[in-house]
């Protein structure tokens, strides 16, 4: 096609998936069969996921797993994880389990605040801006009244507006910078509404202000949106017991891991490029169960990133220490999250797996997520520091492996067997099952 589509939007959903077949498809009945193949068999359920986005013409499937054993601030639950990648969920059970008998994990919301701007460009004297600024402060809270009133009775709100002078920066670029308590939902569609009232609240009044110019009173509003940089919004989890309760089978010597252990976070704490790997092993945990309960995984990952580079430099989100003894694991990430509103009272599964955890408020959802995210960092390195990480990982691909090769059943249980004491490789695997097929 050399030439854009213009109304392909307004395309019927046949059509569309009509349109794409014959334009990109060799075997067009093909393609359109397997599209229509993943729609669900009930149209209600089907219709809801159509409207989720523009332009649907299918579902994308992912698993949904869980990992049960969590022991957590002396509770046990079970968490639901949404992932392709085949070893997340089977090392989030196995850190579970291994913790549920040192412990558990203990998770504390250290704080909840959420942050917006607006950002804007005043051509003039600051110190009158911020005369005016600290004269019509109270407009802001008054003429979003309608837009707080609901989360006020939920206990949440604004919380304070500030003016930044970023000139510094940019020529005449100011900020009104609020934050905000968003309580059970993340929050966005509430941050945004008052943000964009207090964009009109600011260029309405400023054209009234008497002491402005003409220049003065023409405030320039350049957008106005939440920030996904939540510094304020963090969860702690932690794992800690004494260094000799670490050893089990795979870990015959507890003090030899624990150091280990220790070095390779240190590691991770002042090398970037393998502090990028370490929190993306963290991210394993944390944005499967984001996805799981409906949440942006796309904010959080914005927002855990930046944290991580708060210092400057990219470093490890993950610390671990051996103190008098004690071996402590632990790792403090901001998330914004919600368990009302969203896709959370939409979407069947998302409403399944807030169930599974009991109906969550927002704080206890960040405390199952950070837990999930330090789970999967202990699982990692236990095995990056013990038999390395290909062993596990390769046993739980192996199934993709066979299913690459339509292996038949009892190709794959001769697999099994053979493997079981062998470590796998994709080559290994596939000339078993030649050799087999010979
Ligand atoms: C793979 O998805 C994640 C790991 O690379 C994380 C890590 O290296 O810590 C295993």
């Amino acid at each position: 096609m050399n030439q854009p589509f213009s109304g392909f939007s307004k395309l019927s959903k046949e059509e569309k998936i009509n349109w794409i077949a014959k334009e990109y498809f060799s075997t067009p009945d093909e393609a359109k069969a397997l599209l229509k193949q993943y729609w669900n068999t009930d149209e209600k359920i089907q219709k809801l996921h159509d409207e989720f986005i523009e332009n649907t013409i299918t579902n994308f499937y992912i698993p949904l797993g869980v990992a049960p054993n969590f022991l957590i601030n002396g509770k046990y639950s079970t968490i639901p994880m949404a992932i392709e990648e085949s070893s997340v969920v089977a090392a989030a059970s196995k850190a579970a389990k291994f913790w549920s008998t040192r412990g558990g994990f203990k998770a504390t919301v250290l704080n909840t605040e959420k942050i917006g701007q607006v950002h804007f460009i005043y051509k003039g004297d600051i110190s009158k801006l911020e005369l005016f600024f600290a004269q019509t402060k109270s407009s802001f809270f008054s003429e979003t009244q309608s837009i707080t009133a609901n989360m006020q009775k939920r206990g949440g709100g604004i919380l304070n507006i500030e003016l930044k002078d970023k000139t510094n920066l940019i020529p005449n670029y100011f900020q009104l910078h609020a934050t905000f308590e968003t309580k059970d939902s993340m929050g966005a569609n509430f941050i945004n509404s008052c943000l964009e009232q207090f964009a009109n609240t600011l260029k309405k009044e400023a054209l009234h202000y008497n002491l402005f110019t003409e220049e003065e009173k023409n405030i320039q509003v350049v957008m106005s949106i939440l920030s996904n940089y939540v510094p304020n919004c963090i969860v702690r989890a932690e794992v800690s017991c004494p260094v000799e309760a670490l050893e089990e089978k795979h870990i015959p010597n507890a003090t030899v891991f624990a150091e280990r252990f220790v070095q390779a976070v240190q590691i991770a704490e002042v090398e970037p490029y393998r502090a990028v790997t370490h929190n993306k092993g963290i991210m394993n945990g944390i944005d499967a169960v984001i996805i799981a309960t409906g949440n942006d995984f796309r904010a959080v990952e914005a927002g855990i990133h930046a944290y991580a580079s708060r210092s400057g430099q990219y470093s490890s989100l993950s610390h671990a220490k051996i103190e008098n003894g004690i071996f402590t694991f632990w790792l403090e990430v901001p998330l914004a999250l919600g368990t009302v509103g969203g896709l959370t009272s939409l979407h069947p599964l998302v409403k399944l797996s807030l169930e599974m955890l009991e109906k969550p408020s927002a704080q206890e959802l960040m405390q199952f997520v950070a837990v999930a995210g330090l789970a999967q960092n202990f699982g990692a390195l236990r095995s990056l520091t013990t038999s390395g990480i290909q062993e596990g990982h390769m046993k739980m691909h192996l199934n993709n492996i066979l299913n690459q090769l339509e292996a038949t059943d009892e190709e794959r249980a001769a697999v099994r067997k053979h493997f079981k004491h062998e470590v796998v490789t994709h080559s290994g695997a596939v000339n078993f099952i030649e050799n087999i097929r010979k």
